[in-house]
């Protein structure tokens, strides 16, 4: 017998053994490279103005509701592997994970946090398990996918730069209305788009159907975001229950 296809099945078996490390090399290499960028981010976080403003308006969105919150439903934070928009992706993950430690402070209980994005990768998805994030699927972006499930009164949906296509399903089509949401400024987002375009013209949709009923308080502050991080102004939403509708009728 030959030993030459003996030998070939050995070189294939060793050059695919070395592809297999190798490809452990680098993804090992890219998790601690994202892990490096998350920690320097949420040190920035933690000193900033914005970091204070957020977790205030959080509060007094929580307290002025008669639910609370147990769950954070993250949709639309798009893969932490593109390099151009990385940079924002890793900052939109820290505020993520600054929502949940105001939530476990405010309730004193554990907050489990659930991702959506048809674009993670495999390597983006482990490497959100291992900061505790269960990641969810879905078959395309137009259909809320696994976590229309997730969507009760105690979850708190952040949905950073999301398409207006997925809010469109968020805000009229799920199950239970969304008592609160961390997303995108929708008065910001009117004034992005040019008058007559299809955009805005479903950014008032939006607003007219499905935001009529939450009350909004914008976030900004200093210290965090920069200039080429092509970030965009975020809210936070609560629904306007028949108690704060009537303190607030009250007040007039
Ligand atoms: C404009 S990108 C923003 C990505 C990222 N947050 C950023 O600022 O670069 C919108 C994201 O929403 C995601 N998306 C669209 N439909 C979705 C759905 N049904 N569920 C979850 N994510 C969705 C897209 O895959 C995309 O990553």
């Amino acid at each position: 017998m030959s030993s030459a296809p003996v030998s070939e099945a050995v070189q294939a078996f060793a050059q695919l053994t070395r592809n297999r490390k190798s490809k452990v090399k680098s993804s090992s290499r890219e998790w601690q490279y994202l892990s490096a960028m998350l920690q320097d981010h949420q040190a920035l976080f933690e000193q900033s103005q914005l970091s204070q403003n957020i977790s205030r308006q959080l509060k007094v969105t929580l307290k002025n509701s008669s639910t609370s919150v147990t769950t954070i439903l993250s949709l639309g934070l798009g893969s932490l592997q593109v390099t151009r928009e990385q940079t924002r992706r890793l900052k939109q993950l820290t505020i993520l994970l600054s929502l949940r430690d105001t939530l476990r402070q405010v309730s004193g209980k554990q907050i489990g946090i659930y991702a959506q994005d048809p674009t993670f990768t495999r390597t983006d998805e482990t490497f959100l398990n291992s900061l505790g994030i269960s990641i969810l699927r879905t078959p395309s972006g137009s259909d809320l996918g696994e976590a229309a499930a997730i969507i009760c009164p105690s979850t708190l949906i952040y949905s950073p730069f999301l398409t207006l296509e997925a809010y469109e399903q968020l805000l009229f089509n799920a199950a239970t209305p969304v008592q609160f949401f961390v997303g995108d400024d929708f008065n910001a987002l009117l004034k992005k788009w040019p008058k007559h375009s299809a955009e805005r013209a479903q950014v008032e949709r939006v607003m007219k159907s499905g935001l009529s009923r939450y009350r909004r308080r914008a976030v900004d502050g200093e210290g965090f975001w920069k200039e080429q991080d092509g970030t965009f102004p975020m809210a936070v939403y609560g629904w306007v229950d028949g108690g704060e509708r009537r303190r607030e009728k009250a007040k007039i």
